[in-house]
């Protein structure tokens, strides 16, 4: 898709309560029109974890809460963390309160491996919530076409955010 995309034309049948929900909340949002919202709900879906490819190459997060309380379980999480360097670029680490941690871990790798990742990590008692979201697959659509101005997020993936700064120093080394 390397040239602009050529836009097709289709039609939406909806019962009409729907559609004015749709409406007023879309106007809320400040889209102008209905098109681009749909758009944008197209790609959202795309996007969905689940539906992507084991094997394609993506960038995201996985957000997790866990009780630092727990025996082994800081020791554990960075173990992990450490035995897939290559995909965790980056990690922030919150302490939320007394007991829990937020952390981001910003991944980039093969699907299945991010996966893995967050299945691992979720499965580790003390560990509240692990999402992984994907916000960028790599060649996917879009990649290359820019027919709104109003998404950025294709614009975003040279940006290294080593936001690390606070915890444990030996965090978000740099992948090889
Ligand atoms: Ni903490």
């Amino acid at each position: 898709m390397q040239e602009k995309d050529t836009l097709i034309r289709f039609g939406i049948s909806m019962p009409q309560t729907l559609m004015e929900q749709f409406d007023a909340r879309i106007v809320e949002q400040g889209y102008d029109n209905r098109s681009e919202a749909i758009r944008d709900l197209v790609r959202k879906a795309l996007l969905e974890p689940s539906l992507i490819r084991g094997d394609q190459l993506a960038a995201g997060t996985i957000v997790m809460v866990y009780d630092h309380h727990i025996s082994d379980l800081p020791m554990v999480l960075t173990e992990l963390q450490h035995d897939y360097h290559r995909e965790v670029n980056s990690t922030l680490h919150i302490h939320l309160n007394a007991k829990q941690c937020l952390e981001v871990i910003v991944v980039r790798g093969i699907v299945s491996r991010l996966r893995e990742l967050q299945q691992r990590i979720q499965v580790q008692k003390g560990v509240y919530y692990a999402e992984l979201s994907v916000t960028h697959v790599e060649g996917g659509m879009e990649d290359h076409t820019h027919d709104h101005p109003h998404t950025h997020s294709h614009h975003h993936e040279h940006h290294h955010g080593y936001g690390h700064g606070q915890g444990q120093g030996h965090e978000g080394e740099p992948s090889l």
